[in-house]
């Protein structure tokens, strides 16, 4: 029963896209389990062509692969119905798509709540993306959720709605003196997406396990990553789901004994969108190179990505976090030119050194990073196929991560092409 995990190991914008590319073909199903379109991968297929999508999963675009949305992730159906026209229109077979009868809707109110209450935090806002993601899973845990399933039943869908803006409307006027959102309307445009999205709505985890019990290969591929989780990230930094391993069986409906593997992606740097902690931030050239090299300019908002160096607590959490199997460090080629390339092997809070991320998030708001200093390298590595073709001192790079990690790196990204990759170990 080969279920594979693919997740983020930082605080997303990894890469993950790369690697669904390199696993291709041997995908038989694709599964966003967790959040919603606050994620964005940019896919370019072997043709050529350019795809931003923010709902659909990265492996959407493998030809032969069905698609699937998890009863995990929130749905807005006005950007899905959106991105479902996009690929038609280029040709893409949109009919292999089925999304969970148990996802969440993103609903108006979501939306204009997820742009006051970041207003009216101020200085202390998370930063979100600002599509409604955190009121919609706040409403699914206070059992006033809506889910896809409601669309098939226009009464019921009328009825929750009302129940749900009865009270988000006092909110949203009373409080933050907006206007207050009508139900005939919102009810008039989602029953035209309900006509449109009913052929998709499935039972996706019978399905799942179906193809699990056929020995199919199901590709469950998380948006956002580690250190967002809701659980296990920089809380309150984090959005609203749990991108993790265990949140890929929550998410998708799969047993975690059928996970036969979990592939975890990372960058040969970091970075983050949005505020909260983030110990090995520069401020400096070197900032400027990773973000100037690396292009770190969000795909969803546009925002500068916030740039700082590989941080190997991080990166050592995520795989004990998720029982990674193989790692896959991206973007090695932007650290190019640089005279030191350092890894944050520890913090420094408060006068004491710790190796693992520290119990509270006060400490980790404190915490000074601790380098070891690697020598850099100056050669063109964007051709390199092999461990052999890299230099020395990128090969002592990844040989140092692997050993901080204690988790093999399988793959090591070499340029933004699908094929600029070194393949240490095969993925499947
Ligand atoms: P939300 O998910 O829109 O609620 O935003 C919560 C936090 O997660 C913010 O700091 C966002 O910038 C961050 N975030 C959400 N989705 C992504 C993503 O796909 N990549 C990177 N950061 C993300």
């Amino acid at each position: 029963m080969p279920a594979i995990v693919l997740l983020g190991a930082q605080w997303g914008d990894e890469g993950k896209g790369k690697v669904t590319d390199l696993l291709g073909e041997q995908v038989d199903y694709v599964v966003r389990y967790s959040g919603g379109n606050n994620a964005g991968h940019t896919v370019i297929t072997p043709d050529g062509q350019k795809y931003a999508l923010h709902l659909m999963p990265s492996g959407a675009l493998s030809p032969s692969a069905m698609i699937v949305i998890g009863n995990g992730v929130v749905v807005d159906p006005k950007v899905l119905l959106e991105e479902i026209d996009g690929l038609a229109a280029r040709g893409v077979d949109v009919s292999r798509l089925r999304i969970s009868g148990d996802a969440h809707l993103i609903m108006p109110h979501h939306r204009a709540l997820d742009k006051v209450t970041e207003r009216y935090l101020g200085k202390a806002k998370i930063g979100t993306t600002g599509r409604g993601i955190g009121p919609a899973y706040g409403d699914k845990v206070a059992r006033m959720g809506i889910r896809l399933q409601d669309l098939l039943d226009p009464g019921i869908l009328r009825k929750k709605l009302e129940l749900a803006l009865r009270e988000k409307n006092q909110t949203l006027f009373k409080v933050y003196n907006r206007t207050a959102i009508d139900v005939d309307t919102v009810i008039a445009e989602y029953l035209e997406y309900a006509e449109r999205l009913t052929p998709y709505i499935a039972e996706t985890r019978v399905m799942l396990w179906d193809a699990l019990d056929r020995g199919e290969n199901v590709l469950l591929e998380g948006a956002q990553a580690t250190m967002l989780d809701m659980d296990h990230g920089t809380y309150p930094f984090v959005t609203s789901s749990n991108p993790t391993a265990g949140g890929a069986c929550i998410g998708a409906g799969i047993p975690p004994t059928a996970i036969t593997k979990v592939i975890a992606v990372s960058k040969a740097y970091t970075t983050r969108v949005g505020s909260g902690p983030f110990p090995t931030e520069l401020f400096d050239a070197n900032g400027e190179h990773l973000r100037k090299i690396g292009h770190e300019y969000g795909t969803t908002t546009g925002r500068e990505r916030r740039c700082g160096w590989f941080d190997a607590v991080v990166a050592r959490y995520a795989c004990r976090l998720n029982g990674v199997t193989d790692l896959v460090i991206t973007k090695l080629d932007v650290l190019t030119g640089l005279e030191k390339v350092p890894i944050c092997v520890g913090y420094e809070i408060d006068g004491k050194r710790y190796d693992d991320m520290p119990m509270t998030q006060t400490a980790f708001h404190h915490a000074t990073p601790i380098y070891e200093e690697l020598d850099g390298w100056w050669e063109d590595i964007t051709k390199a196929r092999t461990e052999d073709d890299l230099p020395e001192n990128a090969r002592r790079y990844i040989a140092r991560i692997e050993e901080i990690c204690r988790t093999r790196v399988s793959v090591v990204g070499v340029g933004p092409g699908r094929e600029e990759n070194v393949v240490r170990t095969p993925l499947i």
